[in-house]
């Protein structure tokens, strides 16, 4: 039973997260759902038609709408009706990273603007409630460091091909089938979900706004069962790892890249469809966040959280976000001169680049295979990236402290573990 005094929802999307945020709400009797808008009149539903309209409008322009909660995949559609609620002052939550950290200026310019209210606690590591963490309890703290595991999809397949041996493909294809990842796969595997996300974290713990092209980014796709064992060989997993962090010229360094991690890294055990993130705060020291980052039911959560703050007057405030005397968002200084240490193998060693590489090992004795361990400044890496990922090479950040003999002795082992 509805209490009479429930506040009023509209809903627009009905899958995976839609589905979970009807779902939770079943538990809270001052909440009810409004209407909810869907695209497709053909597609069965779990619910009754008369709870379901098709013209966003609808619900848009319904005064007795106390919120709204855009839930869609499309992240051109979500933006016009996120739009269109802020311009009419109106209270809206989201899960659309994708949407949200593209247009992050425009969205709190709108807010600004016209009084309304835009959250977005769902759209960055499902149930961990790492944006309300950094708002409110690290406004003020300086923090040195936010990074993890922030992709379920993507560790999803990882942690099955490291644990059962399955296929990439068969991996993936349980990610999509347990609702994990998002309607179109590319962007979880090859990294662009995990850096919408760390682009959103970056603003509420840094103050940076950042352009997606000034974040090193490369995914999991060409991963093989050879990257694993040799992980494996090393006694380390790989995970898909994205980071924010400043260095001690106050630059940041953004990446997101599969990192080799070991046993003492809280990301060794971060498994299946959960999410891990670690905070390195000045006096706080480490912290470390752990939860499902995908599902319908761990992000119906994140929803929900969203909608009962919102409806009690919270608002995010950007704490670190620092002005100039006009009154423009100053940007964070990027660091491009520090130096990364990767391991690299295609199957196209002819394709390769000539790579400014500050140092070189290559190893193997398949002429087809191209492998190597390289230590290369940022900014190369990033100009370099696209030409290395045209020879669909899998590339991952090695910690300073393996040495290139050590992957070469483990690429060894498992060389004669195979014959
Ligand atoms: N596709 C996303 C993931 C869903 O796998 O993490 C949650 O944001």
């Amino acid at each position: 039973m509805k209490s009479k005094s429930s506040k009023r929802i509209g809903i627009f999307g009905f899958g995976c997260v839609g589905q979970g945020l009807h779902d939770v709400l079943q538990d809270n009797p001052h909440l009810s759902v409004a209407r909810i808008c869907v695209r497709d009149k053909e597609k069965l539903r779990t619910l009754p038609s008369h709870s379901f309209t098709y013209n966003p409008q609808e619900l848009l322009q319904d005064d007795s709408i106390d919120l709204f909660a855009e839930l869609i995949s499309d992240p051109k559609e979500a933006l016009l009706i996120v739009r269109q609620a802020l311009k009419a002052g109106k209270t809206i939550v989201s899960a659309n990273k994708k949407m949200v950290s593209e247009n992050l200026q425009e969205l709190l310019a709108l807010q600004q603007e016209f009084g309304g209210t835009l959250l977005y606690e769902a759209a960055v590591c499902g149930s961990i409630p790492i944006l309300r963490t950094l708002e409110a309890y690290y406004g003020t703290e300086p923090l040195q460091e936010v990074s993890g595991i922030l992709n379920g999809s993507s560790n999803y397949i990882l942690s099955k091909l490291d644990s059962e041996g399955i296929s990439y493909a068969e991996a993936l294809a349980e990610a999509q089938a347990l609702g994990f990842a998002e309607a179109d796969p590319t962007l979880d595997v090859c990294g662009y979900d995990a850096l919408h996300k760390i682009s959103l974290i970056a603003a509420h713990a840094f103050g940076a706004v950042i352009k997606p092209e000034q974040v090193l980014r490369a995914g999991i796709q060409h991963i093989r069962k050879q990257d694993i064992a040799l992980a494996q060989a090393l006694g380390a997993r790989i995970r898909l790892v994205a980071s924010a962090r400043l260095n001690k010229n106050n630059m940041l360094e953004l990446q997101v890249l599969p990192t080799l991690v070991f046993p003492d890294s809280e990301l060794y055990y971060v498994e299946a469809e959960f999410n891990g993130v670690q905070l390195q705060a000045r006096y706080a020291g480490d912290q470390f966040l752990k939860g499902r980052g995908a599902g319908s039911h761990p992000t119906g959560s994140a929803v929900w959280a969203d909608v009962s703050a919102a409806l009690a007057g919270y608002k995010y405030s950007y704490p670190k976000f620092k002005y100039d005397a006009d009154e423009n968002l100053r940007p964070v200084p990027l660091e491009e001169e520090d130096v990364l240490k990767v391991y690299l193998r295609t199957t196209n060693p002819n394709l390769l680049p000539e790579v400014p590489w500050l140092e070189l090992t290559t190893f193997g004795e398949d002429p087809h295979v191209g492998q190597l361990v390289g230590a290369i400044r940022r900014k190369d890496l990033l100009l370099y990236l696209p030409a290395l990922k045209q020879t669909m090479a899998f590339i991952a950040q090695l910690p300073a402290s393996v040495s290139a003999e050590q992957v070469v002795n483990a690429s060894n082992i498992v060389l004669e573990e195979v014959a």
